[in-house]
């Protein structure tokens, strides 16, 4: 538990603290009279994660003077929010593999996948829009719109060489940096904060956001199966423009565009051969190196729209969460 009397303690011990006060809540907090409907999203909840959304919302209300244990809650309808978009999003991906753990479509089908996240967004907004005032609901509302959107703009963007960053920043920001944004601003709002300052934490979850989806993308080309709890180079298998791979082709010479044109043309899904030469050719292109300076700029504007706040212990915890995302890509892109 969370004791007010000890926040200038190390920011470590807090963030260990926050996310047992969720998964303490997590516990039993959904529950429906469908048994199937009830195990198929607990046990995707259950999975763990990082719970990344529901720490910005805590984060977000301490730096507002609130007691982190008077959100939880609302914290909580964010990580549910996102197990719902993660659950039908594996379904879209036809993923196997989501937090270490079968996707949920592999253990319980398309059918009950589809409809079990369905029931789990009516669920969520039956309760939201019966507990916080306006504009939490429809902030919550208007991100699972642009989720949505987001995701149906990426679906059209697969293996399309000329997306570049534009279009790209686009949907990062709608399937990812949305939620994010929401989670911190909400977070804000119901902690009494003022205009300006839920500004600064709707724009500070907007730049994280962006930043979390380059490093997403980066990682699925550095990092290994058992980090990621989902395979690696599996963009590249499902066709996807990630930032790596737009950076690579703003520079690379038209030998590397040609290869990634054949591969997306003869569908090599197996050739485990080609896909290493193509992530060999991103690193070369500088695709790498360009998404770490990009993730670095979007921390930096994270932590700039912070400037509104004072020195409070939260902030410290925003600015280190911001930072290692900077620290995870130095690390992973030389
Ligand atoms: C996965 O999000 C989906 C993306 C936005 C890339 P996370 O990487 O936060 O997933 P969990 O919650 O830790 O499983
Ligand atoms: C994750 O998107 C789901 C949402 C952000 C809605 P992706 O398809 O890009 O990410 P992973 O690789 O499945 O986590
Ligand atoms: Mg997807
Ligand atoms: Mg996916």
């Amino acid at each position: 538990m969370i004791d007010r009397n000890k926040r200038g303690r190390a920011a470590a011990e807090t963030d260990r603290d926050l996310y047992r006060l969720v998964e303490d809540f997590f516990e039993g907090a959904f529950s429906t009279d469908n048994a199937l409907i009830t195990e198929a999203v607990r046990r995707m909840l259950a999975a763990g994660g990082k719970r990344l959304r529901p720490r910005l919302t805590l984060l977000a209300a301490e730096a507002n003077g609130a007691d982190a244990r008077d959100h939880l809650p609302l914290a909580a309808y964010m990580e549910f929010i996102h197990v719902g978009t993660l659950i039908h999003d594996d379904v879209v991906d036809r993923a196997e593999t989501r937090r270490g753990v079968n996707a949920t479509a592999v253990d319980f089908g398309n059918r009950v996948s589809v409809l079990a996240g369905d029931y789990l967004f009516a669920w969520i907004f039956k309760n939201v829009t019966a507990t916080y005032p306006h504009p939490v609901p429809h902030i919550l509302a208007t991100t699972l719109a642009d989720i949505t959107d987001g995701e149906v703009l990426q679906h059209r963007a697969v293996g399309d060489l000329d997306v570049g960053v534009a279009a790209y920043t686009e949907i990062a920001i709608k399937k990812t940096a949305s939620l994010f944004s929401a989670s911190a601003e909400c977070g804000a709002i119901m902690a009494g904060a003022s205009p300006l300052r839920v500004k600064a934490l709707r724009d500070f979850g907007l730049y994280y956001g962006i930043a979390f989806q380059m490093l997403d993308d980066l990682l699925d080309f550095t990092a290994s199966e058992s980090e990621l709890g989902k395979p690696v180079g599996n963009d590249l298998v499902e066709h996807k423009m990630t930032i790596p791979l737009i950076l690579a082709l703003e520079e690379a010479g038209g030998a590397f565009r040609t290869a990634l044109g054949r591969f997306y043309e003869e569908d090599g899904r197996a050739d485990r051969g080609a896909i290493d030469e193509l992530v060999a050719g991103v690193a070369s292109a500088g695709g790498l190196t360009k998404t770490r300076e990009a993730i670095g700029g979007y921390v930096e504007r994270a932590k700039m729209s912070l400037a509104p706040l004072g020195n409070e212990p939260a902030r410290a915890e925003l600015v280190a969460l911001a930072d290692g995302l900077a620290r995870d890509s130095a690390d992973r892109a030389r």
